[in-house]
């Protein structure tokens, strides 16, 4: 499976490279078949983002900043140009497709996670692209524990991020991340 993954990831970038594709098109069959609702894959939702937070993680892929192999792989041969296009189409997409399917919470609880959202998250995080942070409402559970586990300084290489993250998310136990992510994962972006 991993292979199969890297393979598509190459095959993404190559195919752009050569010029071969309008960035639209690139973006709707080389992207958006793993960062849909439904699929095997951990990629998140990011229809409808904010452009600047696209462009800060798409370029920290390219340039092997946000440690990730398959989107390192995927980035890397675009130009700044490209990078920009590609940040830019997503952004224009609808924030309502950016909403994941709802997972079961076996272990979760949820009332739990929406306090901690409530005391800690909700400043940044708003339900639309008004915060200055990434809508992260209605995303898939599974990425959201990875992300935070991600700026925390005990990963082994913790993502870099704009506004110290890490800060935010240090006090998190594991049982914390499970919380909010579900309680997150629930949420509707759009009725
Ligand atoms: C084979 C599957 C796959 C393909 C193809 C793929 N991605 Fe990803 N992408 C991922 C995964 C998995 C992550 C999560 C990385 C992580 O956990 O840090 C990700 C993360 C991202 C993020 C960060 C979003 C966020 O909320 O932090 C962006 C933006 C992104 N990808 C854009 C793209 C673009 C643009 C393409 C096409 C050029 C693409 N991806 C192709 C799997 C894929
Ligand atoms: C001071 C503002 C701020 C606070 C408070 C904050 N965040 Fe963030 N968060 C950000 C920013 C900004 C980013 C995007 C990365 C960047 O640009 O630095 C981010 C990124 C994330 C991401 C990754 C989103 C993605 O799509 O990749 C997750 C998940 C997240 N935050 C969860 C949380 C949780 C959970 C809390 C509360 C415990 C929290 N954040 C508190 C500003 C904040």
């Amino acid at each position: 499976m991993r292979s199969l993954i890297f393979i598509l990831g190459l095959f993404c970038s190559n195919l752009y490279a050569q010029e071969s594709m309008p960035v639209a098109e690139m973006v709707e069959t080389q992207c958006m078949s793993c960062h849909s609702a439904d699929n095997y894959t951990n990629a998140p939702m990011m229809s409808g983002q904010e452009i600047e937070f696209l462009e800060f993680e798409l370029f920290n892929f390219r340039d092997y900043v946000r440690d990730h192999e398959i989107m390192n792989q995927a980035m890397e041969d675009f130009t700044d140009q490209e990078v920009k296009e590609i940040a830019s189409y997503i952004s224009g997409l609808s924030l309502c497709d950016s909403q994941a399917l709802v997972d079961k919470h076996p272990d979760a609880n949820i009332k739990r996670g929406q306090k901690i959202f409530n005391n800690s998250c909700f400043e940044c995080h708003k339900k639309d692209t008004s915060g200055i942070a990434p809508v992260i409402h209605g995303q898939k559970t599974t990425y959201l524990e990875d992300a935070v586990k991600s700026f925390q300084s005990t990963w082994y290489k913790p993502r870099p991020s704009r506004l110290n993250m890490r800060s935010h998310t240090d006090m998190l136990s594991n049982q914390d991340i499970k919380d909010v992510a579900a309680y997150l994962n629930e949420q509707k972006l759009c009725d």
